[in-house]
């Protein structure tokens, strides 16, 4: 079921933003003024993607570093010095309409 997250121009190119909808910690990319939407908290400890930053279209976990591709969610990276393997992020469909970013929750 689509849901109204915000306005496109509320995020800005290469920007990283938090949004909790329906209960669901939401995780908003716009990369390239494109628009990625992933759970909210890295897979590794729980810490709140946003407060990581956007490098070479991944999204980097400011704890220890690992790196997500938000379109897929897949780990592009583990957490820097360790071998645990941590489980890729969920995503979620999205869309502009009227200049407003829709996702798609269950
Ligand atoms: S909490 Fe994100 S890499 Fe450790």
């Amino acid at each position: 079921m689509w849901n109204e997250v915000f306005k496109k121009d509320e995020i800005k190119n290469n920007e990283l933003k938090n949004i909790t909808i329906k209960g669901i910690p939401l995780l908003i990319v716009d990369i390239n003024n494109s628009i990625y939407i992933t759970d909210l908290y890295c897979t590794h400890e729980q810490t709140s993607l946003e407060e990581g930053f956007i490098d070479k279209c991944h999204v980097v976990c400011s704890n220890h570093f690992a790196e997500f591709d938000p379109k897929t969610g897949k780990v592009v990276a583990g957490p820097e010095g360790e071998d645990t393997k941590i489980d890729n992020l969920k995503t979620y469909k999205t869309k502009i309409e009227n200049n407003t970013i829709m996702v798609d929750l269950p």
